[in-house]
């Protein structure tokens, strides 16, 4: 079956799911951060097993269901668990999600993300509003036959993350006065932290912030001609900084410690999101 073909029935799947609701923002929660769709009004609950086509979530900490309904006066679809490269899924399905929401009509697209910190004039817990990436590891989520109904063969990467959102953004943290770092991710594919020679290979490169996400769906959204904004929590300093071993319990705890100032600052943002 063609990709298209595929998309079509998850659409009418989850459509026949959605008592009429038309979301507005896909936001994709990423590692520690998934308490944020419990704050979405009566919500639609859409277990990942029960789409037709979906991937399936395997992480510990990753629930894996789409929650819809209204947050902060938009009309939201949450993914509480996404899809990684490093769990064996390919390329083309860890953006299959985002995807789907473009053929229910999105054009925003939130994407949030845990990741370590590489700029050493920052600290855990640090919010980072992406503004750019760096990908130069695993192939690109559009290898392959391109599907022209989504986007063009050779596509635009320079607006990839959306000025207004970013500058949107902003003004929410400024609002609700939680300082936000602005800075370039840089994609590396796990399930491997980096090294210390990567990390300081991604600081000479001008990256910021390194991570296992985030970087092929901000890719697929550019395709479908999405506007995408995204924010890392920078949970732990990058392998090599700090003379201590890296492991993934110091991502979750940062995450769990940071959660309701990221949860007010991703609220706000939704609140003030221009559609
Ligand atoms: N590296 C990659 N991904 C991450 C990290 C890290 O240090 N922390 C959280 N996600």
């Amino acid at each position: 079956m063609d990709i298209m073909e595929k998309l079509g029935q998850t659409k009418e799947y989850i459509e026949s799911r959605l008592e009429g609701r038309k979301p507005q923002i896909g936001i994709v929660l990423g590692s520690g951060l998934g308490d944020m769709a419990d704050a979405i009004d009566s919500p639609v609950i859409i277990d990942y097993h029960d789409i037709p086509h979906f991937p399936v979530s395997t992480v510990p900490g990753h629930k894996g269901r789409l929650v819809i309904g209204g947050l902060e006066g938009k009309t939201v679809l949450c993914m509480q668990g996404r899809f990684h490269y490093y769990e064996g899924y390919s390329m083309e399905e860890v953006v299959y999600p985002v995807r789907t929401m473009k053929m229910l009509g999105i054009g925003n697209l939130f994407l949030t993300n845990a990741a370590g910190c590489v700029n050493e004039t920052w600290k855990p817990g640090d919010l980072m509003l992406i503004t750019d990436h760096i990908k130069l590891v695993a192939d690109s989520p559009l290898r392959g036959k391109n599907p022209d109904e989504l986007g063009p063969r050779f596509f635009d990467m320079t607006r990839s993350y959306d000025k207004a959102l970013i500058t949107c953004a902003e003004k929410a943290a400024i609002k609700k006065g939680i300082p936000v770092r602005k800075g370039v991710y840089m994609l590396f594919t796990g399930p491997s932290f980096e090294t210390a020679a990567e990390v300081r290979f991604a600081r000479i490169a001008g990256a910021d912030a390194v991570g296992m996400s985030t970087v092929p769906e901000a890719i697929a959204a550019s395709h479908m001609g999405m506007h995408t904004l995204g924010i890392s929590c920078l949970t732990n300093m990058a392998a090599g900084i700090l003379d201590q071993p890296l492991n993934h319990e110091e991502v979750l705890e940062t995450g769990e410690r940071v959660k309701n100032t990221f949860s007010i600052l991703v609220r706000e943002i939704i609140r003030s999101w221009p559609l």
